[in-house]
């Protein structure tokens, strides 16, 4: 459970989305206060002097090394607001919580970005582990986990030392077209081999979903394609991507086309395939995580779970039950006691609830909807089939999202339980029926 918020006006950030911006600033001749005269002022000072900053450090007791610092204008006093004047950037690391709570919010009034010592979450900004070596300044943030930044520093520091880590220049890949799975959005949910293929791409084809942050990654030579704006209808949409792919391997290039989830899971991955192995383009397919069992995963729901469900169904959503495209036979999926689990289907969601309840399924059974899953945008809204679709229309439900139908659904791992008894039957689970909940902080 996190803490709850000491200082309303300025809510804990709810997990995961504690995700910063890592940036560089230009501090030379700038103002920067720091609030506190202790072990965290005498560790930044270095550095924000050495970046040309002109540091001011109010305290009302600060220690000698602070006091003694070169280039720090030092006031001996207790932090008054209007210390911040004229700043681009302030810490708060003063030994009392009320004080640093104070510089922040004085600090969020002025919009000057502000680290706060004792509680990093309720900062503006976060200081990044860092470590400079041979002109690079590598930074490290990893989500408030200071020891997991540190350690990940370390590892740097010792590679870039024994040359183990080395910055190795873009385009050394043989040409040809790798099919990578991207996972459901968190970028640390791509395969390590997905991950190294992207890191020696010449050209990257990206989707909508996936793990968009990645592609901050790449090098300035890379050229990133968006493969949502690829001009044409829908289906030549996928005839100009088979293009691309072909022609760009074809001048040389090594493409890697990153894709949401796994390429082939309504991925249109083989479709892409087929093409470069009929053009004669050597192509490799990295799977991915897909959403189908990721998503519910970062909701705290398993797809599957001893003595509850031994089956577990994906299904698409994209044309209705009863569109004659339609290839599901929803009849039969509607008298499964396992876990269906239906893809892209938000905008038609009563329809698939109807069907699944005429094909059999309990109208109370449990449904999850998961949107934007794994991300800093993850939602999660609890129903049942009777009543999905109305709790999707009043919360807004957008997509992506994923849908849990079954027991499974009502499970939650935050509080490791299973959200009642069986739905077929087995047991009374009118107590803990779930109602609708969006609890960010239960993952
Ligand atoms: C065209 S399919 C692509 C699926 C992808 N290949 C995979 O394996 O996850 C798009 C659908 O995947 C689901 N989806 C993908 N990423 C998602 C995410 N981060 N959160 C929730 N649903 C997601 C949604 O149902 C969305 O409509």
């Amino acid at each position: 459970m996190p803490d709850a918020p000491a200082d309303p006006a300025r809510p804990l950030v709810p997990e995961p989305a504690y995700d910063h911006y890592l940036v560089g600033l230009d501090l030379r001749d700038r103002d920067v206060v720091i609030v506190g005269g202790g072990s965290v002022a005498q560790r930044r000072l270095g550095t924000l002097v050495a970046a040309g900053a002109n540091v001011t450090v109010v305290a009302i007791q600060p220690t000698p090394a602070v006091e003694s610092h070169a280039g720090v204008r030092v006031v001996n006093r207790a932090y008054r607001t209007g210390d911040l004047d004229g700043a681009w950037y302030a810490m708060a690391a003063t030994d009392d919580p009320e004080v640093n709570a104070q510089v922040v919010a004085d600090a969020e009034a002025a919009h000057i970005f502000c680290v706060r010592a004792d509680e990093a979450r309720r900062g503006t900004a976060v200081t990044p582990a860092s470590v400079r070596r041979d002109g690079f300044n590598v930074g490290v943030l990893a989500s408030g986990d200071h020891r997991r930044s540190a350690a990940l520093r370390r590892a740097i520091a010792a590679g870039l030392g024994d040359g183990t880590l080395a910055a190795a220049p873009e385009g050394h890949h043989a040409a040809g077209v790798a099919l990578v799975g991207g996972g459901p959005g968190d970028p640390e949910l791509i395969t390590v081999r997905g991950r190294r293929l992207l890191a020696e791409a010449d050209v990257v084809v990206a989707d909508r979903l996936g793990p968009a942050s990645l592609l901050d990654e790449l090098g300035p030579t890379v050229e990133i394609i968006d493969a949502a704006k690829v001009p044409y209808g829908r289906a030549m949409r996928q005839e100009a991507i088979n293009d691309v792919l072909v022609e760009r391997a074809r001048a040389g290039k090594f493409v890697v086309r990153l894709k949401g989830g796994d390429p082939f899971v309504y991925g249109r991955g083989f479709e892409e395939l087929i093409a470069c192995v009929e053009a004669g383009v050597p192509v490799t397919v990295v799977p991915g995580i897909t959403s189908a069992i990721a998503g519910p995963a970062a909701a705290g729901i398993p797809v599957t779970h001893r003595a509850v469900t031994h089956e577990v169904v994906v299904v698409s959503g994209h044309v209705a039950p009863d569109h004659p495209d339609s290839l599901v036979d929803w009849n039969a999926l509607g008298a499964l006691r396992g876990t269906v689990v239906i893809m892209m289907g938000v905008e038609r969601l009563a329809q698939f609830a109807d069907a699944l309840i005429a094909g059999g399924r309990d109208s109370a059974t449990p449904v999850a909807m998961i949107e934007n899953a794994s991300t800093s945008r993850q939602r999660t809204l609890r129903a049942t089939l009777h009543t999905a679709a109305e709790v999707a229309r009043t919360e807004d439900l957008r997509p992506p999202a994923i849908v849990v139908v079954g027991d499974v659904a009502a499970f939650d791992a935050a509080s490791g339980t299973t959200g009642g008894e069986r739905s077929d039957g087995v047991g009374d689970r009118s107590a803990s029926e779930p109602g609708m909940e969006t609890d960010p902080a239960a993952r």
